[in-house]
């Protein structure tokens, strides 16, 4: 208990809140849920997503309760799906590995973790 209360001083004081953990999976709507296996079958192979920790590329918890992502820019939709469109760095292009349907149920998604 003391330890939990000291380690948890010591992030306020670092000024990174801790961040609530994603929504359980048996909660998510039926969009969110089709999002899930966009992520699996697109992003998992490079990303976590319900767990802190890099793969190829950054964990994506918590992407949109954060003020940026890691490369800094600003934690909102259009920078994601551009990200997703485009690429960055190693990450590749995927704007044709899926249709737009698929990505608005990333993006819902992405906003539960
Ligand atoms: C082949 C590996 C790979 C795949 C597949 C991949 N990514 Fe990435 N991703 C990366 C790497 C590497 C980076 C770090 C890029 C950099 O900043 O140089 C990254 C960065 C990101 C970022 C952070 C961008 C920023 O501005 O910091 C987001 C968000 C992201 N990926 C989302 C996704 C989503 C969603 C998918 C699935 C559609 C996906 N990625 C698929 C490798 C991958």
């Amino acid at each position: 208990m003391i330890l939990v209360g000291v380690s948890l001083s010591v992030l306020v004081l670092a000024g990174c809140k801790p961040i609530p953990p994603p929504t359980p999976l048996a909660q998510l709507n039926e969009q969110q849920a089709h999002g899930h296996d966009v992520f699996q079958s697109h992003c998992g192979s490079c990303h976590n997503d319900r767990r802190n920790g890099a793969l190829n590329g950054p964990s994506l918890r918590g992407t949109f309760k954060k003020e940026y992502l890691p490369s800094g820019a600003p934690a909102n939709d259009e920078r994601v799906v551009s990200t997703i469109r485009f690429g960055r760095g190693m990450m590749p292009p995927m704007a044709g590995t899926m249709d737009s349907g698929d990505l608005d149920d990333l993006m819902a998604y992405l906003h539960t973790l």
